[in-house]
């Protein structure tokens, strides 16, 4: 099934009418913000304009409250899920960070065991340190012309299944942060007949829904939970997110009590009214605007593959080991036969080129196409990338590391989290167990999650980001010379 009937009447906007009429009815605010529509701070209001700090208000009776909502947002809400063909939406403003965090509390708790591939965001490791549940890694397949970590296959998830047939969850990726989709209707089918929910990170597809030439949305394929960053590549903004649930396998008053575990009690209504449009610009014109956006990326596609050094991938690029369906809207490329890392290329980019792409990794480099982009700057990007290569090109560059601790998790995230930890030398710390998350950002997936074993592999892998300028997170030291490990007896 690709795209649903809808249900409801999506030519409202019940959230945006409400602030609207709250706006015109030029109410006496004796509540917060203090700021009272912009008039006492005119900083902010010469930064920001009139309009956008009158619609900067918080929850009241006519506006409806986040944390528990029956009018205005319950109604917005129920129109996002319609346009996702899911049962209930929840609106997030805390990022999707908070909605896969609040997913996977609510799917299970302390002592738990989770299937997930390793390639997670750190926001899902780190929800396994919150709830205490015990994850199951599977180690994606890895793509070595590329450098890549790709998707689950079924037989991934059999084996897995097999392994840990105890797990009350699983948790996929649906796209990689390259565009990579999973195995991802049989892995659900699969793993419901074992009773375990399926939840899923769709921060990178908050499109899917919107063009039939997208790979299938998760909830479309069954999935019980969703989370999905509008904010990404729907066009709301930054931070707003939607939770989506599905299936009645697990109770909206579960998932709502969760989410207000650590959910704001202010929640900004220009992050939850830009939800509210987004839904009904994506509805009206997602199909349009995404058939242009696909245009652009499978054009810029073509003339990169004519540079020499260059290529541009898609999902043909990739063996079926992990590769079962492919975002085209991601426009990732392997530079290493032009002598660069992706790192080097990102910096390039912005620094000779005034180009802000999304990523860059040891390999490639990731240049999102969505529905702000005409040809003028994607032909800029082409440029720069031609003379990139012409202008830095050195001989192809071999690469060979290791992405995860091979060895694995020796303790569980959470009993890491909060072991006792001694700080050492980086290169002192292969064979420790590491206390602390490594990462750069984007894309966020943890290289280290506490509990996972340091090998050497993993500090080279280290050396050489820190090397290319990488900007390293997660480690209390910036700089990345020390990690604290978990303190041996
Ligand atoms: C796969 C994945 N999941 C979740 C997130 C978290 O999203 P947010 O930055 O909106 O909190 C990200 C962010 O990059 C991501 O790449």
């Amino acid at each position: 099934m690709r795209r649903h009937d809808y249900k409801l009447d999506h030519s409202k906007l019940p959230l945006y009418a409400a602030l609207q009429d709250h706006i015109d009815s030029r109410v006496i605010p004796f509540d917060v913000p203090g700021h009272k529509r912009g008039r006492g701070n005119d900083y902010l209001r010469d930064f920001l304009g009139k309009s956008v700090m009158a619609a900067d208000v918080n929850s009241m009776k006519p506006l409806d409250f986040i944390c528990n909502p029956i009018s205005v947002i319950k109604e917005a809400e129920d129109l996002m899920a319609d346009a996702y063909g899911a049962d209930e939406a929840f609106f997030i403003v805390n990022g999707t960070s908070q909605a896969v965090q609040s997913m996977v509390m609510s799917a299970v708790s302390e002592g738990d065991t989770i299937i997930m591939p390793r390639n997670v965001h750190k926001s899902a490791i780190n929800a396994l340190i919150l709830s205490g549940a015990i994850p199951h890694y599977i180690y994606p397949h890895i793509e070595e012309d590329y450098g890549m970590v790709t998707g689950l296959s079924l037989k991934d998830v059999e084996r897995a299944v097999k392994e840990a047939p105890h797990a009350k969850a699983i948790f996929i990726i649906n796209p990689t942060y390259y565009g990579v989709v999973s195995e991802l209707e049989a892995i659900i089918e699969l793993t419901h007949k074992h009773d375990m929910h399926v939840i899923v990170d769709e921060a990178h597809g908050a499109h899917f829904p919107f063009h039939d030439d997208f790979p299938c949305s998760a909830i479309a394929l069954g999935a019980d939970m969703v989370a999905s960053s509008l904010h990404k590549t729907g066009g709301s903004l930054t931070q707003s997110s939607v939770l989506l649930l599905n299936n009645g396998r697990i109770l909206r008053n579960h998932v709502k009590t969760i989410i207000n575990l650590t959910q704001t009690t202010s929640a900004s209504y220009i992050l939850m009214t830009s939800l509210d449009l987004t839904r009904k610009y994506l509805v009206d014109e997602g199909k349009d605007k995404f058939d242009k956006v696909i245009a652009l990326a499978e054009s810029a596609r073509e003339k990169i593959n004519r540079i020499d050094g260059l290529t541009a991938f898609d999902q043909d690029s990739f063996s079926k080991k992990g590769c079962y369906g492919f975002d085209k809207t991601k426009l990732g490329i392997n530079v290493t036969g032009i002598g660069l890392t992706g790192l080097n290329v990102y910096e390039i980019l912005r620094d000779d080129y005034n180009i802000q792409i999304e990523m860059g990794d040891a390999h490639n480099i990731l240049a999102i196409l969505s529905i702000g982009d005409s040809d003028k700057e994607v032909n800029q990007l082409v440029s720069a990338l031609y003379a990139i290569s012409n202008n830095y090109r050195k001989d192809k560059l071999e690469l060979d590391f290791k992405h995860f601790s091979a060895t694995g998790v020796k303790l569980s995230p959470r009993q890491a989290f909060y072991s006792e930890k001694e700080r050492l030398d980086l290169s002192c710390s292969v064979g420790r167990i590491s206390g602390e998350f490594v990462m750069i950002y984007p894309p966020g997936i943890p290289i280290l999650a506490p509990g996972e074993h340091i090998t050497k592999e993993i500090v080279d892998y280290i050396q050489l980001l820190k090397k290319e300028n990488g900007t390293l997170s997660g480690l209390e030291d910036t700089n990345g010379d020390y990690i604290y490990c978990i303190k041996e007896d």
